[in-house]
């Protein structure tokens, strides 16, 4: 299949088929000799497993009003309605493997000394299919974390026998994810900036850039220097500005991309 692409504004205009191969080979050879690479992704990498993304046609936030599940607030004033929204998107994603995308960014993580794979995907599906330099800016859906110690444990049962759960001390537990007007991870916006700002190439995978401080980091990748590439089925704040834009599922671009790493 073709792929989609534009080139950034000044370099030589070739005919559709030559900036096709060309933009290609190009980002391949920027890969396989960049000493450090950074990815950042968003739910669309997760689309062809079968996850919803949030926004768009079929976006869960078309369905559901993230201030009435996804808030402190929500869960303070319904913590079952917010466990049971919870438990229904873990059923979902349990049914769903990791696809290609994930795939090919686990193998290029074998291939670059200094890689790191900056995600705001909650589903746990890179970490399936084997990537290891991982941050989880928004958490995981598979983590609970108790709402009085701070403490935070693994919960991979998909169906939870009682909803709230609770921890041992008494206090309920909660998904260990980032909802809204929550701060992030200091830790892990640190390490997400920091690989942002050294990175030689950056990729910028199915995420929409509407949500801080996730969105900044391509532009300060690319103050820094960076080669920006851009995999999306729709445009981007980040098109605009990338050295290199797909507008084709990230399932059949990044393995086409990563081919010869
Ligand atoms: P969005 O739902 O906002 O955006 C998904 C992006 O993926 C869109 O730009 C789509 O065009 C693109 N897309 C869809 N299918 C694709 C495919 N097969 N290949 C490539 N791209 C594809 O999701 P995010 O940008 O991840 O935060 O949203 C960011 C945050 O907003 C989420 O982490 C979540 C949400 O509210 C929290 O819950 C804290």
């Amino acid at each position: 299949m073709r792929i989609a692409c534009r080139i950034s504004p000044g370099r030589k205009r070739l005919s559709k088929m030559a900036v096709t191969s060309d933009i290609v080979t190009e980002v391949r050879l920027r890969v396989q000799r960049a000493r450090s690479v950074a990815v950042l992704t968003g739910a669309g990498v997760s689309a062809e497993s079968g996850v919803p993304t949030f926004r768009g046609a079929n976006g869960l936030w078309r369905s559901y009003r993230a201030e009435q599940l996804a808030t402190p607030q929500a869960f303070a004033r319904d913590p079952v309605l917010v466990w049971r929204w919870y438990d229904w998107r873990r059923q979902r994603i349990a049914a769903c493997c990791p696809n290609p995308a994930h795939a090919a960014l686990a193998a290029l993580e074998r291939t670059v000394p200094d890689f790191l794979l900056i995600t705001q995907n909650v589903d746990g599906l890179h970490r399936q299919a084997g990537s290891t330099a991982l941050v989880e800016l928004h958490g995981n859906l598979w983590r609970v974390r108790c709402t009085a110690e701070e403490t935070v444990q693994d919960l991979p049962a998909v169906l939870i026998d009682t909803i709230p759960p609770c921890c041992a001390c008494g206090a309920l537990q909660r998904p260990d994810v980032v909802w809204f007007g929550e701060p992030l991870s200091e830790a892990a916006v640190t390490r997400a900036s920091q690989a942002a700002e050294r990175c030689e190439v950056m990729l910028v995978v199915g995420t929409s850039l509407l949500v801080h401080p996730a969105a900044a980091l391509p532009a300060l990748a690319k103050r820094r220097g960076a080669y920006l590439v851009e995999v999306n089925v729709e445009p981007t704040p980040v098109t605009a500005y990338a050295d290199a834009a797909f507008q084709q599922p990230a399932g059949i671009v990044l393995p086409r991309l990563m081919h010869s790493c």
